[in-house]
């Protein structure tokens, strides 16, 4: 006999999402359940737990049960100039028209360890706009938003990013926006003057500012359809006439709501820009 029930595990894995909702208010109730149940079994492994039941158990009880939780719900992996010619094509399509803005408003979604910001910053430095930008980096994960402020990468990854630049269009020598220290590198603390990194959730929070330009990439992919119409929602009210939206190479707006309320601007680069109203 076939049944469409869940099993034990799926309705262990949403009381447990539900107790951290109800608890922390942290939202996870509307991202895929099968990323998600992979994860939540990667954190079980680690915090020596035998089922999800006893996983909750921790994580209710416990004091830092739900911040080590947190690093498996959220996910961190992220790289400078990832995906280097969505930044190419930023740089060669959008920021013709950002520079005919006095001001800027950037808002990098789902920032992670920051990496995507300290990109962005150094294409908007190279084309000369940094000085009149605001940058707002917003993410749930307070580990990884301390680590973003403190611009500490590690040196064995400067291969890749240097090679990510480049093909980004990179104009200098990578080597210039850093310093060895603390033990990685120390990225030029000028690159983040303008930049207001800040806890901000796309599950429950709304809209803080107008902006003209929002990156949010490799976020969406883990939110169901619900939570991505959502997010595209956050983003159509906070961009401006025509402003720009950015999204990760697996990700797409064609089969949300708010299909019709973007256009393409470059559809490989993940690119689009809001239709008004
Ligand atoms: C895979 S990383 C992407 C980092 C970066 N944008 C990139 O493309 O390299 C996904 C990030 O989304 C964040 N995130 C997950 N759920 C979120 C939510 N509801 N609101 C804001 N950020 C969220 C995670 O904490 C994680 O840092």
């Amino acid at each position: 006999m076939t049944t469409n029930a869940p099993n034990d595990v799926d309705i262990e894995l949403r009381m447990l999402v539900e107790a951290v909702y109800l608890k922390y208010n942290y939202d996870f109730r509307d991202y895929t359940g099968a990323s998600q149940k992979r994860r939540v079994v990667a954190a079980m492994r680690e915090m020596g737990c035998d089922t999800v039941s006893a996983l909750q158990a921790k994580v209710m009880h416990e004091p830092n049960g739900f911040a080590q939780l947190l690093q498996y719900l959220t996910i961190p992996v992220t790289e400078m100039f990832r995906d280097p010619e969505y930044f190419l094509a930023v740089r060669e399509q959008v920021v013709p028209f950002l520079r005919t803005y006095p001001s800027l408003k950037i808002w990098v979604a789902g920032c992670s360890t920051g990496e995507e910001v300290y990109s962005l910053a150094i294409l908007l430095k190279e084309e000369g706009l940094l000085e009149r930008s605001i940058i707002y980096a917003t993410d749930i994960n307070p580990e990884s938003l301390e680590a973003a402020r403190r611009g500490v990468f590690p040196l064995e990854r400067m291969r890749l990013y240097t090679e990510n630049y480049q093909k980004a269009g990179g104009k200098q020598a990578f080597s210039d926006y850093y310093v060895a220290a603390y033990g990685g590198v120390l990225f030029d603390r000028s690159l983040v003057e303008n930049v207001t990194f800040a806890d901000h959730s796309l599950a429950t929070d709304s809209v803080f500012s107008e902006t003209h330009f929002v990156s949010c990439r490799n976020v969406l992919i883990y939110f169901n359809r619900r939570l991505q119409d959502r997010v595209f929602g956050l983003f159509h009210e906070s961009l401006c006439h025509r402003g720009f939206l950015g999204l990760g190479s697996k990700e797409s707006i064609d089969f949300s709501s708010y299909a019709t309320r973007f256009e393409p601007l470059a559809r490989r680069e993940r690119l689009f820009r809001k239709v008004s109203p």
